[in-house]
């Protein structure tokens, strides 16, 4: 291929591509499979590489990210980034109306009509009735930041910081995907573009759940996750976190319409993200049957909202209007009030999570709260307790806010009767009195007995069995308790000197369950090594980080015997978990807990063919199993994809590239398949695939 056509495919194909990205991202609505999509952005990547000369900054190619942003630039905003005022009540919204208005010269009072040169004046926003035309948005709930759009590329993306200067996060920014790098249709020459960026509560919930089985912190809500996220100097581990932006603002000298909601349907084609449910509406009444609609939908979203933006439409109305300090007088927020009730504090009760984390919980009073029943709410850690002066008998006020259980906000002291006492924080674990600690900086107390607190041996338990650790489907998480409880385990490797004749008398337990369980053991000592390693439940070490260890290491006595400088060679293990590693092997028990699992038969290094046969053949590939086969188990067929490097998945979507399929493969899934125009391979063909 010659410079020049290299130059003409790189850049066809980066149109394409972003093209694709927006109908994903800002659309929601793909026109080719994952698959495909993949296979463009190989084949621009390869071109990159080896015509490195026409590679843009702006490429798609860069929106995986890599690049590590060691400090964060101070810029100064060319507009400074104001805050808007916030309201209320309906009061609030009529005086914001009135003074609009009042403001533009216009008659006071509802819906009457205007002398002739009002309506002259404002025709373009201004209807007959003498309305204002307002654009009501969701006020989306994450962190502003500003992106500057020069001949069509994004060249600078800046946090808000204090409104007059903010951070440079423009790498962070790319990996976004609905942030356009490029471009398309009949945008102006320079202009800059406002928004929120966001984390979706699915993608939110999912990445706690990882969190939370690996024993890591979890994030308190989707916007301190979004901030946190634009924050990392890595981009790589930005671009894993699948943040998301709306625009709403945007701001040039040579904007194509006169009126804010135009200019926004026109950023919409030049290839931004903009909220479907932005409204335009002509009069106050209007906005506030806009604000009660979203009072009520607003849990539906998969996005957090916290209340509703009004804004001016016109922009000649919105610069007669001006700014005051700090905010427009053309736009007011409404926030959402966050249900609040008051009720009785019965009693505090300490959980002990499967990490040893302990959760002080509120016993309350049952009362009614957003369409339920609230009897217990969180009481945070030791420190709030003891800031709000939390005591058993408190009338206390109860808030159900983004996060799903309800939380104490505050005492009403108005009602505390006499002699009640201050609340003393537990000393000792509840479950099995083992005196509490608290590591710095971290807010909640936890119990160390990690390996005989039963909440804490049951949670291990639990994980060690889970689908991704042993998969041992036939031990469910009551046997475990059931088993615990009568004594016949006290770690996980106990559970491989199970016999039959133990589990028949449990409750429940027929002698077909026990066979189960006792043959589900077994087949466990089958499983490879990687996931071996992520079952013992090493804190901080989820099952990608586990992968990566298992291929460098190949067994576990090298990990054991790992130095500190060993460890942080391998990919994905920073300074905490190479601690973690290293406190996990250095306790006692759990070295014999890992001697006794070795004798079991465990698996604690890779097996030859993993150590032989391993390669690259299905890197970014995503293989849905289904159906039945004749040549190797459905098992084995999801290992060698693995060992490929490929991913498994349990059901067909956009990102799958191919259906692996065997007989009797499920009607449902085929016509999924076929609608997303997955491609369906047979077994041999899968073999071709990694073979040779
Ligand atoms: S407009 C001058 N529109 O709310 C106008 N802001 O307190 C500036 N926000 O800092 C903002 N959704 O982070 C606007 N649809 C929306 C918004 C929105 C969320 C945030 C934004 C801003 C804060 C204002």
């Amino acid at each position: 291929m010659t410079p020049q056509e290299a130059q003409l495919k790189i850049q066809e194909l980066s149109k394409e591509l972003e093209q694709h990205n927006y109908n994903y991202y800002a659309l929601d609505n793909p026109t080719i499979s994952d698959f495909e999509f993949d296979k463009k952005l190989e084949e621009l990547i390869f071109l990159e590489k080896q015509f490195p000369e026409f590679l843009s900054p702006n490429s798609p190619s860069q929106r995986v990210g890599g690049q590590i942003t060691k400090e964060f630039k101070s810029v100064k905003h060319q507009y400074a980034m104001l805050s808007l005022n916030n309201s209320y009540n309906e009061e609030d919204l009529l005086d914001f109306d009135r003074r609009v208005r009042e403001g533009l010269g216009m008659a006071s009072g509802l819906r009457e009509p205007q002398p002739p040169s009002a309506i002259d004046l404002f025709s373009a926003s201004t209807s007959l009735s003498g309305q204002i035309e307002y654009v009501c948005e969701l006020k989306f709930d994450g962190l502003s930041i500003s992106l500057i759009y020069e001949e069509g590329k994004l060249v600078q993306a800046i946090t808000r910081g204090d409104g007059v200067q903010g951070d440079d996060v423009t790498t962070n920014a790319k990996t976004i995907k609905s942030i356009p790098l490029q471009l398309k249709g009949n945008f102006p020459k320079k202009f800059e573009i406002r928004g929120e960026v966001f984390m979706s509560r699915p993608v939110f919930d999912a990445i706690n759940k990882e969190r939370e089985e690996i024993g890591d912190a979890l994030m308190a809500n989707p916007r301190n996750a979004a901030s946190g996220t634009m924050k990392m100097q890595d981009s790589a581990q930005v671009a894993k976190r699948k943040l998301d932006c709306f625009l709403y603002h945007v701001l040039g000298e040579d904007l194509p319409h006169p009126t804010h909601f135009e200019n926004m349907q026109s950023a919409k084609l030049w290839g931004f993200k903009i909220s479907e449910q932005a409204k335009l509406c002509s009069g106050i009444n209007e906005v506030l049957d806009f604000i009660h609609h979203w009072d009520k939908e607003r849990f539906k979203l998969p996005f957090d909202i916290d209340g509703i933006v009004i804004k001016v439409n016109n922009y000649k109305q919105q610069k007669n209007l001006g700014f005051t300090a700090k905010s427009p007088r053309w736009a007011i927020a409404y926030k959402f009030k966050a249900e609040q009730v008051s009720t009785e504090l019965q009693s505090i009760s300490y959980q002990v999570g499967r990490t040893g984390a302990i959760t002080p919980v509120a016993n309350l009073k049952p009362i009614p709260l957003g369409g339920t029943t609230v009897k217990r709410a969180s009481l945070h850690n030791a420190d709030i307790i003891e800031k709000l002066d939390v005591r058993v008998g408190d009338y206390v006020f109860v808030e159900k806010g983004g996060e799903i259980i309800p939380k104490i906000i505050g005492v009403d002291l108005t009602k505390r009767k006499s002699g009640t006492e201050p609340t003393h924080y537990i000393t000792h674990c509840p479950e099995c009195n083992t005196l509490l600690q608290r590591n710095e900086g971290e807010a909640n107390h936890f119990c160390p007995n990690e390996n005989e607190c039963p909440p804490q041996v049951i949670g291990k338990m639990e994980h060690f069995v889970s689908r991704k650790a042993m998969n041992i489907d036939s031990l469910g998480g009551e046997t475990i308790v059931q088993l615990f409880n009568a004594g016949l385990v006290k770690t996980i490797a106990d559970l491989y000197d199970l016999k039959k004749e133990q589990l028949l008398p449990l409750e429940r337990m027929a002698e077909k369950s026990a066979n189960n369980l006792i043959e589900g053991l077994e087949a466990s000592k089958q499983v490879p090594f990687e996931r071996v390693l992520y079952a013992i439940g090493i804190r901080h070490v989820g099952e990608t980080t586990a992968k990566k260890i298992a291929k460098k290491v190949k067994s576990l006595d090298v990990l054991i015997n790992a130095s500190r400088e060993e460890l942080l060679e391998i990919d994905e293990v920073g300074e905490i978990i190479a601690i973690s590693i290293a406190d996990f092997f250095s306790n006692e028990k759990n070295r014999e807990i890992i001697l006794k699992l070795k004798q079991a038969g465990l698996q604690f290094e890779l097996s030859e063919e993993q150590q032989q046969g391993g390669s690259d053949k299905l890197k970014d590939l995503t293989f849905v199993i289904s159906g039945v086969f004749a040549k190797h188990s459905r098992d084995q067929y999801k290992d060698m994809i693995e060992l490929h490097g490929g991913k498994n998945s349990g059901s067909i979507s956009k990102k799958t590239s191919f259906v692996l399929a065997g007989d009797n493969m499920g009607p449902e899934k085929l016509k999924k398949a076929q609608s997303l125009g997955v491609k369906l391979i047979t077994e041999d063909e899968f073999l071709e695939m990694v073979s040779g």
